[in-house]
């Protein structure tokens, strides 16, 4: 009896420090196979400016228009606040933009707070009415599958409305019917956040290389290593960083390439 009760309790107590260090122990087996680098490497613009001895914060050129989504609004597939700064500020730079994926538009409408004057924003996304056409292909993850059909329920957005709304324009299509040739060599800044099924990260981020032009960047949203509705994204990632130079940028989950390595 004291046998069995002794090893209840070295069970409950193992769970228990497996709950606490969840994150740790999920990104002990799960390692990422990319390289991570701090914020500044991928442009010069995110360099701090020194204050003092032991302060340093932000220069000018990444002061940006921004709102918060408050989490009882229940906004769903957003990005991080930190995320959400990041593009905003690398919007500041970008004249030609590109979203997959447009969900609520926070990322949208934060491009176009803070893009120049006549840039132009486009964001490719699925509405409700859009979602017969979605078939899980067999080596795509069930939950990120579930994900799309849960995501995409807006057919307004947060910019919608708005003055800013001018520069962007929507696109509803599956991006796997969606032909990118007309946009090949265009854009300044790619966010490729739509579906996270491997099927359609493939079709989004080959599309993206096409479109990108020689000084762009391509973002990907959702690279977490161990998170079970991120694995395709991971995945994908993970094969073509063979032949392609990709970052992981610490404390996100971005990953970004750029034809010129801005180092
Ligand atoms: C994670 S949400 C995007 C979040 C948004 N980028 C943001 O930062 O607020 C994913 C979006 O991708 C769209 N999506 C998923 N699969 C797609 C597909 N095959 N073609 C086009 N859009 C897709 C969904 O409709 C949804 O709006």
């Amino acid at each position: 009896m004291i046998k069995i009760i002794i090893t209840i309790l070295i069970l409950i107590n193992i769970l228990f420090l497996y709950l606490l260090n969840k994150k740790k122990i999920k990104k002990f087996f799960y390692k990422s196979k990319i390289k991570s680098v701090d914020i500044e490497y991928l442009n010069k613009i995110f360099t701090n400016k020194i204050i003092d001895k032991n302060l340093s914060g932000p220069k000018d050129d990444v002061i940006v228009k921004n709102f918060c989504i408050p989490p009882n609004n229940n906004i769903v597939g957003m990005t991080s606040n930190y995320e959400a700064w990041i593009i905003s500020s690398l919007s500041t730079i970008s004249k030609k933009i590109f979203e997959f994926g447009t969900c609520s538009g926070k990322t949208t409408y934060l491009m176009s707070l803070n893009s120049p004057e006549n840039s132009e924003i486009i964001s490719l996304t699925l509405s409700p009415e859009n979602l017969n056409e979605i078939k899980r292909n067999e080596l795509d993850n069930k939950i990120s599958f579930r994900n799309i059909l849960n995501e995409s329920i807006y057919n307004n957005f947060l910019f919608t409305g708005s003055k800013f709304e001018k520069k962007i324009k929507v696109i509803f299509q599956n991006s796997l019917n969606f032909d990118e040739s007309i946009y090949h060599n265009q854009f300044d800044l790619i966010f490729i956040d739509g579906g996270h099924t491997y099927s359609v990260i493939k079709n989004d981020s080959e599309k993206s290389f096409k479109m990108l032009n020689n000084n762009g960047i391509i973002l990907w949203h959702d690279y977490v290593p161990g998170k079970e509705s991120a694995k395709n994204v991971v995945k994908y990632i993970h094969n073509i960083s063979k032949d392609f130079e990709i970052f992981h940028i610490k404390d996100t989950s971005l990953c970004y390439y750029t034809k010129k390595n801005t180092l």
